[in-house]
């Protein structure tokens, strides 16, 4: 056991006002000296019972994990946390995260990563803490951090010579054990539990190809482990499957605009049957077909619809969640199961109590999010594996199997505006414009139709009651069309404007439309209320889903 000193170090004040998921920033400012540091004082401040308890520490690989890892095992160590787990080379998915969490019994979990923001010098970095549930740290927590930070004085820290962690060991500083461990296999064996690899892999080596695009970040080495050593296929079912620091210069965001490269591959090729993707940390998720491209919303309502398929869901699930501005595609398939569906503010961390108090089984995100019980966070690659055991089952293709779900329950045409990195004085006009509009909207006709609502959405928690308001301004109308506009709380330049727009088609209508088409009277119409091409000077989104 070597000895430790343990230094208390002054800091000057600093702002760290964590966002949708935990602290990000750009990559220079947590170069800064004590920025990082600061941080990470305020989370153990708000851990009760730190001392002696097991850590989780682990990131995606971008520029200044390992770095930041280090200087978190010392700040461990001058606590005096009992064991601190890392996996080797510090790299360690968000859901794989989750997973070892709630196997090692730990206080928590801090992962590293700015999930889907480009990465390197001049991309940005993230921290998050996750609880002992193996989830984001509640908003009572956050907020809780965020005050500490803005009062710290000093932070305490041990300068010991953290070992390489290129390498698996085990050593001991003072009262802390620091294990380095292997970080692909709890969360491949999870998967093995959960799904019939062997099916899944005499699917795809029949006729059925599989692309899986890791966008040079965290999936590649889950993947290959999954894909060709426990499911046997060759080696190039993974493209950009090197964690590198800077994501080859990608912006890891598995999207049709920033994953163009294996869209193209699906949607203009046609090269093969199934394509996927998925972003920085591997939990978001981004399925395509051969000419298809599967809506995040629709792979919700898809996934619940087909538990059946799945070993690890045939008892059935208790329920369902989706975030606010989730198209309510899920909702129908939850009324023909005749279980609940309950609608959360944006961010993975609304979904935990529902989760923990069994309320629900599954539940996802508009924003390529899907997951389920197993862990406490989305989870792309299950979400894959999910897909493909549904396809195994029904030996069907992607478009067939989402065509015959809309002909089963209808459509729920959806979209996705983004205005990413605009001045945050316009995007605040825009925002207060909608605002100071919704009461006159209530009642009056938008897009031909009554407005039913108009107001900002508030959650109250079913299982610790308490309220979150201001999560996300919407306009329903009678029809049950939806337009939603929020302030992106992840974004680190700029503003970020979301727009979301859903209308439903029952399964007598066109059911084959373009959705912008399908969409366009409430695109059009909310232009005309707020100005947003000529306050943004865009003609266009820079992402449309
Ligand atoms: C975005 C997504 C949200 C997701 C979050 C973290 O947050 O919209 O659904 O939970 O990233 O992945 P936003 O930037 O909209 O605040
Ligand atoms: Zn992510």
């Amino acid at each position: 056991m070597t000895e430790v000193n343990v230094i208390n170090i002054k800091v000057p004040f600093q702002d760290q006002k964590p966002g949708t998921s935990g602290l990000r920033k750009s990559t220079l400012r947590f170069q800064e000296e004590h920025y990082l540091e600061i941080f990470i004082e305020a989370i153990f401040k708000s851990l009760k019972d730190l001392q002696g308890s097991t850590l989780i520490v682990g990131g995606d690989g971008r520029y200044g994990n390992l770095e930041a890892i280090k200087k978190i095992i010392q700040i461990c160590v001058a606590h005096k946390v009992g064991k601190v787990i890392i996996p080797k080379n510090g790299l360690l998915s968000t859901p794989a995260t989750s997973n070892l969490i709630r196997k090692e019994e730990a206080i928590g979990g801090i992962i590293l990563s700015a999930s889907h923001n480009p990465g390197g010098i001049n991309g940005d970095f993230g921290v998050k803490l996750n609880i002992s549930n193996g989830g984001p740290a509640p908003e009572s927590i956050t907020n809780q951090i965020f005050q500490c930070s803005q009062s710290l004085k000093s932070y305490k820290i041990s300068k010991i010579k953290v070992p390489d962690l290129d390498k698996f060991g085990v050593f001991s500083f003072g009262l802390t054990s620091v294990e380095i461990i292997d970080g692909l296999k709890g969360y491949s064996d999870l998967m093995e539990n959960i799904f019939d690899l062997d099916q899944i892999s005499d699917f795809l080596k029949k006729d059925f190809s599989l692309i899986f695009d890791a966008m040079h970040a965290v999936t590649g080495p889950y993947a290959k482990k999954i894909f060709v050593e426990k499911m046997g296929l060759a080696n190039d079912c993974v493209m950009n499957g090197v964690p590198l620091e800077d994501f080859g210069g990608l912006h890891p965001d598995p999207n049709l605009t920033y994953a163009s490269n294996l869209a193209d591959l699906l949607l203009l090729q046609k090269s093969y049957s199934f394509g996927a993707a998925c972003d920085g940390d591997g939990d978001r998720n981004m399925i395509l077909g051969k000419g298809c491209f599967v809506n995040p919303s629709d792979s919700l309502a898809v996934v619940t619809a087909n538990t059946n398929c799945v070993p690890g869901y045939k008892d059935g699930i208790t329920g369902v969640a989706r975030s606010m501005p989730t198209s309510s595609a899920v909702d129908c398939v939850a009324t023909t199961l005749n279980i609940p569906c309950y609608e959360t503010p944006t961010g993975w961390k609304f979904f935990g109590n529902l989760l923990d108090s069994n309320l629900i089984t599954i539940c996802g995100e508009e924003s390529f999010g899907t997951g389920s019980s197993h862990v406490r966070e989305k989870d792309g690659l299950w979400a894959v594996l999910y897909w493909l055991q549904i396809l195994a089952v029904k030996n069907c293709s992607v478009s067939e199997l989402i065509q015959n779900h809309w002909r089963q329950y209808g459509r729920n045409y959806y979209s996705r505006h983004d205005y990413e990195a605009i001045p945050s004085t316009i995007a605040n006009e825009i925002f207060n414009n909608l605002t100071s509009k919704l009461p006159s909207l209530k009642g009056n006709k938008f897009a031909g139709n009554l407005v039913k609502v108009a107001d900002n959405f508030s959650y109250t928690d079913p299982v610790d009651k308490s309220i979150s308001k201001n999560q996300g301004v919407r306009i329903i109308l009678e029809d049950n069309s939806r337009v939603i506009l929020r302030l992106s709380g992840t974004g680190t330049k700029g503003s970020t404007l979301r727009l979301y727009f859903e209308k439903f088609a029952s399964s007598q209508e066109n059911l084959a439309l373009n959705p912008q088409v399908a969409l366009k009277t409430l695109i059009d119409d909310l232009d005309h209320l707020l100005n947003i091409t000529k306050l943004t000077k865009m003609e266009n989104p820079s992402v449309i889903t």
